[in-house]
């Protein structure tokens, strides 16, 4: 078996292939002048089974996922697993309005294809891999390397943002080793929301905000808001993905102690890496 890196999350294969003391393969890139993408692994020939990671965010990184797994396979590869980090189209997991397409099938339906086995890590819903059926599937948590991550600084509640997010929190919170609730969330518009409190209190607490995505940040910041209002110490803010759009790290970074992500999408925050997660999977 061997790891073969595309140009997105090359932290977290690298690492991965560390932790699983494998060997590391860097797909070579590069964009033509009219913008088409362009993959080559220089190999004679690589393994029978490979590790391929890459995301599907944004539209080009798929591009690549799809042109890297024709090149393994012209390479020998005959079982390729597929880390899939941060799967784009997830959130369009149902026609929310009329005429609109079902994203996260397609974008499955046709990935189902090529591959022979995908890991994902924190769907925003992890049943839309049902339409991913000619092959084993799985999404994995990233809940123990966050929770390993926060496990020494004095956390003594954790919150899901909203209540899709509360088992998440949960999750974190039992690696830690404290409480858990969630916040009640309305969205207001695709940049504003508003937050309500949780039933546990936050008066003088150090707070954990967890949640799968963090966009635009608006979220994290009414939550922190929130928290601040009611007494919280010390508000600290995680998530799995951090897609961080228009300046939203310096946004966090303004409203709460503490923000940091995974290394599913790589940034200035993403200090909590993954690769035990998926390694122990595989
Ligand atoms: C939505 O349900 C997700 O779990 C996140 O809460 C959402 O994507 C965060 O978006 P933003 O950072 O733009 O508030």
């Amino acid at each position: 078996m061997m790891v073969l890196g595309g140009s997105s999350s090359r932290l977290l294969a690298q690492d991965l292939a560390h932790v699983l003391g494998l060997e590391y393969v860097q797909a070579q890139t590069k964009r033509f002048p009219d913008g088409e993408g362009y993959v080559r692994i220089d190999r004679e020939a690589l393994e029978k089974e490979v590790v391929l990671v890459q995301n599907t965010y944004p539209d080009s990184n798929l591009v690549e996922l799809l042109l890297l797994l024709d090149a393994a396979r012209g390479l020998g590869a005959d079982k390729i697993t597929c880390v899939i980090p941060y799967f784009g189209y997830a959130r369009q997991d149902r026609r929310f309005n009329p005429g609109e397409a079902l994203s996260a099938k397609v974008m499955l339906r046709h990935l189902e294809m090529e591959m022979d086995r995908l890991l994902t890590i924190d769907l925003h819903k992890p049943d839309v891999l049902e339409w991913f059926a000619r092959a084993p599937a799985k999404d994995l948590k990233a809940a123990p390397a966050i929770g390993g991550y926060f496990a020494r600084h004095g956390i003594d509640l954790v919150l899901g943002p909203d209540k899709g997010a509360a088992q998440r929190a949960e999750e974190v919170a039992k690696v830690i080793g404290c409480e858990s609730d969630h916040l009640e969330k309305t969205r207001l518009s695709g940049t504003e929301v508003k937050i309500s409190p949780s039933h546990v209190g936050a008066r003088d607490k150090t707070v954990l905000i967890v949640d799968d995505i963090i966009s635009t940040g608006g979220t994290i910041v009414a939550a922190t808001n929130e928290l601040k209002r009611l007494g919280a110490r010390k508000v600290y803010a995680a998530c799995t993905h951090g897609l961080f759009t228009g300046g939203a790290v310096e946004r966090l970074q303004g409203t709460c102690d503490m923000i940091v992500s995974t290394n599913t999408l790589e940034s200035e925050v993403s200090k909590i890496s993954v690769a035990k997660v998926v390694a122990a999977e595989l």
